[in-house]
């Protein structure tokens, strides 16, 4: 292989610019040239592609977002889309593409692998909701922030006696809620893979004022049956019977921005360089996951057939602790 290019699609995460780094480098020392495509998918369909060097990926491995920008393409959807991605890319000479995002990237992936094109995709979502890896770039750090914006809102919480909902991004994954609500000691987690009752957080409210704690705290999946407004309003309109003063959060994109922790960093640079060493090998339609503490390539098809599930012990043993 003499060239690929490489892009990041969907939401950015913390950690993609250690990736683009990491594989454009170990290209480079494998004699492989890089282009970078500029806003992901709709870049490829734009022809919008720059060569990288060493040099244009120096300096990048603490900026969270991504230096190749992003988007969500609805063109690449089409047919039209797809073979004016490919055209784009054989005019460049393009042998093969390393696609870094989340779950609408490794299908774009998959769509390219389909027509002929070697494709290696980088799993980057702070959902981590593709199954096939334990981790996906940039769950480590946000799953950090949403931890530091709860244990804030627990001080202030806690001097004034109040309870807060705090609503956790994932999409339709619980896994950034469920994980942030047991590091940060939440005293309910409302996710969408296990059914909690409004009532019975209302219950445990009403017990844990009683019991003389200062604060309490919800945290819920925006994936989750009900929302923060819808759980805030619920258990605002019995205040009386609650005891706790009530106030919801929505911490939102805050989560997604932000320097990269050393393990997004390492595992973007080990996922990076695995998507070049795999395209160098011959593989396409596969994704690089970290499984059992290895870089391992996977069947795209199976990944995007089966989303992530909940490890049941996880969930019994927030639960657990939450009392
Ligand atoms: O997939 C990452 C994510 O941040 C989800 O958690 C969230 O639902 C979505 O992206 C938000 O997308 P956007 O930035 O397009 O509003």
């Amino acid at each position: 292989m003499k060239k690929v290019a490489i892009l990041t699609s969907g939401g950015d995460a913390p950690g993609m610019n250690a990736a683009i780094r990491a594989a454009v480098r170990v290209a480079l020392w494998s004699d492989i040239g890089v282009m970078g495509v500029k806003w992901g998918f709709t870049g490829l369909i734009k022809n919008d592609l720059i060569p990288l060097d060493a040099r244009s990926v120096g300096g990048i491995i603490q900026r969270g977002g991504t230096i190749l920008g992003t988007a969500r393409s609805e063109d690449f959807r089409t047919e039209a889309g797809k073979q004016q991605a490919l055209e784009n890319l054989r005019l460049h000479d393009v042998e093969g593409l390393i696609a870094i995002g989340g779950d609408g990237t490794m299908h774009g992936a998959l769509a390219l692998h389909a027509l002929g094109l070697p494709t290696i995709g980088v799993p980057a979502t702070i959902d981590n909701d593709l199954s096939g890896t334990e981790m996906a770039i940039g769950v480590d750090t946000a799953l950090n922030t949403a931890i530091e914006a709860i244990d804030r809102i627990k001080d202030t919480a806690s001097s004034h006696q109040r309870a807060f909902v705090i609503e956790v991004m994932g999409r339709d994954c619980g896994y950034l809620a469920l994980t942030a609500g047991m590091a940060a000691g939440a005293e309910v987690v409302l996710i969408p893979e296990m059914k909690v009752e409004l009532k019975t957080i209302l219950y445990e409210m009403k017990k844990a004022y009683a019991r003389g704690k200062p604060h309490f705290i919800v945290v819920v999946a925006e994936g989750a049956e009900f929302n923060a407004t819808d759980v805030a309003d619920y258990l605002s309109a019995e205040r009386t019977e609650v005891g706790f003063e009530l106030r919801p959060t929505i911490l939102g994109h805050v989560q997604r921005g932000g320097s990269p922790t050393a393990f997004d960093r390492i595992l973007a640079t080990r996922l990076g360089a695995g998507a070049v060493t795999a395209l160098a090998e011959g593989k396409s339609g596969k994704m690089v996951c970290l499984v059992n503490g290895n870089i391992e390539t996977k069947p795209l098809g199976p990944i995007l057939a089966s989303p992530r599930k909940m490890d049941e012990g996880v969930m019994k043993l927030a639960k657990i602790l939450a009392t």
